[in-house]
């Protein structure tokens, strides 16, 4: 563990007067940033006398960690990260379970390269730090099921992958011709792809709710396929169509944590520090935590999730502004929950997928299993994915729960075999979780391109980047990598410059064809 104990920072003024007293004359100045408009006052570098850092970082995920590489690297070395948990990653989250490491968030490089093409940056930092990682043909290497057994429609399936190429595709003129956006349903019916049975309806949940962690229905067609192409389609910029498991036994986020290790002075980290408030202005920021303890900065960067934002675990003051708020509400957060399982022995398939077709849409449909030879062969592993609704529903069961009507699925999936009781049942609940309220974002087809710029646009000195803000890859570790890297440009050019314009917003979203009766 190498950060594992809290800091403490020695440089805050012992005087909570002081801290009031600095506080107060912040929400002062906001209230004169807010009367002008938001046009950023030129650097007040008198005001470095009295913060204790030139920049918080709040969150040490992957954004958080790469904002902080890039002052680094540009000289700048007079800043904190403040992370609530005990150790840095964030979503890159592992947990020891049946005697082996597994993931609990993010587990696959998702787009890797082709040929000279473009890095994933991910990819990168994983050969970088030697992260051991396998290819997984989750299209290729798959056993089907229903509620009889197992049951082929691969055929089935594979018109349901080719089918969500076609809505991509189809996709392109929406843009190309300024059409309004749909939903992906919407999308996917106007391609002819109506899903009736549960096959059919399985298909469909693996190619589409099993990547963005909602429905079809609640999604954004052109935003879904964006996310998709500039990820997986190399003729439109993306990395290539792989994705590679972590089975490091270190975790996944060995890459983040060694990386951090490699600029990162301890004195630059606070752990197990809950960010209760930030009050944010023109000229600085100063947050307080769960404990009491102040710190100020000149900048702060917020890397919180937008699950976070979204609620009221974390408080600004001022409050955001109307358009600040319009657009962390618009937003969504999806919710994607694997459920392990350990057994004595492998008794289910031997591709390194299972696909599950339950009556019931988003029914544990989702079945990967780690005791195969490409991953980890002889742990007993095997865990079964919900998502969108259906992991909402299952974090207010028990675990008890939760288990019966896992292990019901699996005596359907194979009624001819002695299903024996597990020896060790888990999964995480990242909805309930204050830390984080859900995994990652989805575009739904209510918000719109200036709302993506208002989720990204700092409010004074007050910056913000993360998965969620970034337009091309929301939901990938690489689109925190991107949006951390970006911000920390931005930054350092505040910083050494005189004074920053910052990122663009509306102030108003307008409609271009407003309603009328
Ligand atoms: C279940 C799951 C599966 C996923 N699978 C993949 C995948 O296979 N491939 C992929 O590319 N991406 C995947 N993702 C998405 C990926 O994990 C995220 O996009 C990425 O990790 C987000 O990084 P971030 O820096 O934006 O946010 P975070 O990692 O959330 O960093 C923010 C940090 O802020 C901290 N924090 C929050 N609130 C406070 C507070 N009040 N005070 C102090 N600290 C606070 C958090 O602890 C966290 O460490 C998955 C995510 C989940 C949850
Ligand atoms: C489905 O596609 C895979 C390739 O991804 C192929 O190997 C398999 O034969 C196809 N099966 C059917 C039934 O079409
Ligand atoms: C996605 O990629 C396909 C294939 O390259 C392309 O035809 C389509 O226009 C793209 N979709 C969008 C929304 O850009
Ligand atoms: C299960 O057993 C029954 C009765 O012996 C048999 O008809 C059926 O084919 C078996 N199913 C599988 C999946 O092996």
């Amino acid at each position: 563990m190498p950060y594992s104990r809290a800091w403490h920072i020695s440089a805050i003024p012992a005087s909570f007067a002081m801290v009031l007293l600095q506080a107060h004359f912040l929400i002062l100045l906001a209230a004169v940033v807010f009367a002008r408009g938001f046009s950023i006052p030129q650097a007040d570098h008198q005001h470095r006398d009295t913060a204790d850092k030139t920049v918080l970082i709040l969150g040490g995920g992957v954004a958080g960690v790469i904002a902080a590489r890039t002052l680094h690297e540009r000289g700048i070395k007079d800043f904190i990260i403040i992370e609530g948990r005990n150790e840095l990653g964030g979503r890159l989250r592992s947990t020891s379970f049946g005697g082996k490491t597994v993931e609990l968030g993010a587990n696959w490089v998702q787009g890797t390269q082709t040929d000279g093409g473009p890095a994933n940056p991910i990819l990168t930092l994983v050969k970088k730090h030697k992260v051991q990682t396998q290819f997984n043909d989750y299209f290729g290497s798959l056993t089907t099921y229903d509620k009889t057994g197992p049951v082929d429609f691969l055929d089935v399936f594979n018109a349901s992958v080719d089918a969500f190429t076609e809505l991509t595709v189809a996709a392109g003129p929406r843009v190309s011709k300024s059409l309004v956006d749909l939903t992906s349903r919407g999308g996917y019916t106007l391609t002819g792809v109506r899903p009736r049975d549960a096959h059919a309806k399985a298909a469909e949940y693996f190619n589409f709710d099993w990547e963005y962690a909602q429905k079809p229905d609640q999604s954004s067609w052109v935003a879904s396929s964006w996310n998709n192409n500039f990820t997986y389609d190399v003729d439109q910029g993306g990395f290539s169509e792989d994705n590679l498991l972590a089975i490091d036994q270190r975790g996944f986020k060995a890459f983040i944590q060694e990386e951090a290790k490699e600029f990162l002075d301890p004195s630059q980290i606070m752990l197990n520090a809950i960010v209760k408030t930030v009050s944010w202005s023109g000229v600085g920021v100063t947050v307080v935590l769960e404990d009491g303890r102040s710190i100020s900065g000149d900048y702060a960067l917020c890397t919180f999730s937008l699950g976070v934002l979204q609620n009221d675990d974390v408080v600004f003051k001022p409050s955001l502004p109307d358009w600040k708020q319009e657009a962390i509400a618009s937003m969504t957060m999806g919710t994607y929950t694997k459920i392990f399982l350990q057994f004595p022995e492998n008794f289910w398939f031997d591709t390194e997928m299972g696909l599950y077709a339950d009556p019931e849409r988003g029914r544990y449909p989702v079945w990967q299993s780690l005791d195969h030879e490409s991953f980890l062969p002889g742990s007993g592993i095997i865990f079964a994915t919900v998502t969108g609704d259906y992991s909402e529903r299952i974090e207010a069961l028990s675990d008890t729960q939760v288990k019966a009507e896992v292990l019901g699925v699996l005596y359907s999936m194979f009624p001819n075999v002695t299903v024996p009781d597990p020896l060790d049942f888990m999964f995480p609940r990242w909805f309930s979780d204050p830390l984080y309220r859900g995994s990652y974002s989805n575009w739904p087809p209510s918000f719109f391109r200036e709302h993506h710029d208002n989720l990204r646009a700092n409010l004074g000195r007050l910056f913000f980047a993360g998965e969620a803000t970034s337009q091309k890859y929301f939901g990938f570790l690489h689109g925190a990598y991107f949006e951390g890297l970006n911000v920390g440009q931005e930054l350092v050019k505040c910083i050494k410059g005189k004074g920053c314009v910052g990122l663009k917003h509306s102030k108003e979203v307008k409609n271009t064809s407003p309603y009328g009766i």
